[in-house]
C-alpha cells in the first residue's frame, strides 16, 4: 500500500495505471474509517484492478458553525485498516494542495443540493460535489464508491456525475448498521452510552415505517413515524420526510419506490438515516 499526499503524484500515478489499462476504483472518504467504508473498499477489490481510497476532511462541505475542526481524524488507525484491507493507494492531500487560496471554481447540482440536509446545511452539498469532481479528475476512476446512508449525497453525485458527462460509474452500496440498527457513522463516535441506546431507535422506526408503506396510505405512515421520532429522548428533528428514489422529489400516494429520510440531533450529535420503502405488489 503506498500513501500519496500530492495531488500531481497521485495523478501522474492514476494516469499511468490508465495508460495501462487498469480498471480504477475511488473510494472517498473523510477518515475515521468504520465497517461501512470497508464495504466499500472490499466491493472497490472485487471489480477494480487498483484501489484508491482518498482521506480528506473537506472543509469546504463544513459550514461555519459546524464540526470541522472537532471532525475525528485517527490517522494512523485509519491507515492500518486499509493496509489490513488491502487498499493499493491512500490519497491523503493537504488542504492547500486541494484549494489554494486562490480557489474560485465549485460544482452546484441546483434544487437537489438545496432540500433535506441542504436546507440546515446550505454549502454542504456544493462543497461535496466539488470534492468530488476534483477526486475524479485526480483518480481517472472507472468506478466510484459510495454509501447510501449519506442517501442525498448519493443521489446529487449521481446526477452530477451524469450532467457533467463524467466516465466514473457510481457504485452505490448498502447501510452497514450495529447489529441493534444503529447505521455506522463516523459521527457516532460523539455519542454518549444515553444517546446511543436512543439512536438505535431510529432504525427501528425506520422498519416499522418500511413494513407499513407496504399497505398503509403514506399520510398516516408519514405521520406515525414522525411522531414515534419525536418521542426519542433527547432528539430535535430537523426533518423527517419521503422522497422518490430516483430523484429526491417528495413521494405522493402514487409512488412506488420511495425512501424514508430523516435528519436528527440526538444531543449535540445530528445523524442522518434512511430507509428504501417499496409498495406490496397488489398483483
Ligand atoms: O461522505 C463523505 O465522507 C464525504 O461527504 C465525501 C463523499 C468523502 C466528500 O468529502
Amino acid at each position: 500500500m503506498k500513501v500519496i499526499k500530492n495531488v500531481l503524484q497521485m495523478q501522474r500515478i492514476a494516469l499511468k495505471h490508465l495508460k495501462d489499462d487498469d480498471e480504477i476504483g475511488l473510494v472517498p472518504t473523510m477518515g475515521a474509517l468504520h465497517d461501512g467504508h470497508i464495504s466499500l473498499f472490499l466491493k472497490s477489490k472485487k471489480n477494480d484492478d487498483v484501489t484508491i481510497v482518498s482521506i480528506f476532511v473537506n472543509p469546504v462541505q463544513f459550514g461555519p458553525d459546524e464540526d470541522y475542526l472537532k471532525y475525528p481524524r485517527p490517522i494512523k488507525k485509519d491507515l492500518e485498516i486499509c493496509k489490513k484491507n488491502h487498499v493499493d493507494y491512500v490519497f491523503m492531500p493537504s488542504v492547500n494542495d486541494m484549494f489554494s487560496q486562490n480557489h474560485r471554481t465549485f460544482t452546484e447540482v441546483k434544487t437537489m443540493q438545496d432540500i433535506l440536509c441542504g436546507h440546515f446545511r446550505p454549502i454542504h452539498f456544493r462543497g461535496v460535489a466539488t470534492v468530488i469532481v476534483k477526486l475524479f479528475n485526480i483518480s481517472y476512476a472507472n468506478r466510484a464508491y459510495f454509501g447510501m446512508k449519506d442517501f442525498q449525497q448519493l443521489k446529487i453525485i449521481e446526477k452530477m456525475t451524469k450532467d457533467l458527462n463524467f466516465r466514473t460509474k457510481i457504485i452505490s452500496c448498502p447501510i452497514v448498521r450495529e447489529k441493534n440498527g444503529l447505521a455506522l457513522s463516523s459521527r457516532n463516535s460523539y455519542l454518549s452510552v444515553d444517546e446511543r441506546n436512543a439512536s438505535v431507535n431510529i432504525s427501528k422506526i425506520l422498519k416499522e415505517a418500511m413494513q407499513d408503506f407496504k399497505h398503509k396510505d403514506l399520510v398516516s405512515v408519514k405521520k406515525n413515524t414522525l411522531d414515534k421520532l419525536q418521542r426519542i429522548i433527547n432528539s430535535k428533528i430537523d426533518y423527517a420526510e419521503v422522497v422518490n428514489f430516483n430523484d429526491l422529489s417528495i413521494a405522493d400516494k402514487n409512488t412506488k419506490k420511495a425512501v424514508f429520510v430523516v435528519a436528527i440531533w440526538i444531543g449535540k450529535t445530528r445523524l442522518i438515516d434512511n430507509i428504501v420503502m417499496t409498495k406490496q405488489s397488489t398483483k
